[in-house]
């Protein structure tokens, strides 16, 4: 198939690709662009490994043709931290130890962010719900949930970009 042109804006900068139309999101993050922090697991979109934000929205990259993400803003763990300072939620999962192997935490960093953005004061059910699409397989899950209940009670400051 006849590769395309295709601008993708991730973590705020602008990638111009030739891309296969059937290249998958998270292919052209990992494989064209080189962030490898976006993990590549089941590629059946049940694990969350892939998990990016698409303007605000968690997304399971392996979900979505690169193509459809053109025009919008794409963010990776990557573009989590400002100014060389984690993010609220990377600094919480250090603290509590959210993380073993590390194959899930990229996307549930941002699916972890995307909830954040939008649910404040978030019941412990209702964290449970948003990491749902996210599978761990070494946590056990309960020292993320914490994590994300110490940002949404606003135990990490936000950094001023
Ligand atoms: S690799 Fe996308 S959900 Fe598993
Ligand atoms: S830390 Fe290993 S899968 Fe989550």
């Amino acid at each position: 198939m006849e590769k395309k042109l295709i601008t993708l804006t991730v973590n705020g900068i602008d990638y111009e690709l030739y891309l296969n139309p059937k290249t998958l999101l998270v292919e052209a993050i990992r494989d064209h662009i080189g962030l490898t922090g976006t993990k590549r697991g089941c590629e059946t979109v049940s694990c969350g490994a892939c998990t990016v934000m698409i303007d605000d929205m968690a997304v399971k990259s392996c979900s979505v043709l690169a193509v459809q993400a053109e025009g919008h803003r794409i963010t990776t763990a990557e573009g989590l931290e400002k100014n060389g300072e984690l993010a609220p939620i990377q600094k919480a999962f250090l603290d509590e130890g959210s993380y073993q192997c590390g194959f899930c935490t990229s996307g549930m960093l941002m699916s972890a962010e995307a909830f954040l953005k939008e649910t404040k004061n978030p019941s412990e059910e209702q964290i449970k719900e948003a990491i749902e699409g996210n599978i761990c397989r070494c946590t056990g899950y309960n020292s993320i949930v914490r994590a994300i209940a110490a940002v949404a009670k606003g135990k990490y400051a936000e950094v001023k970009s």
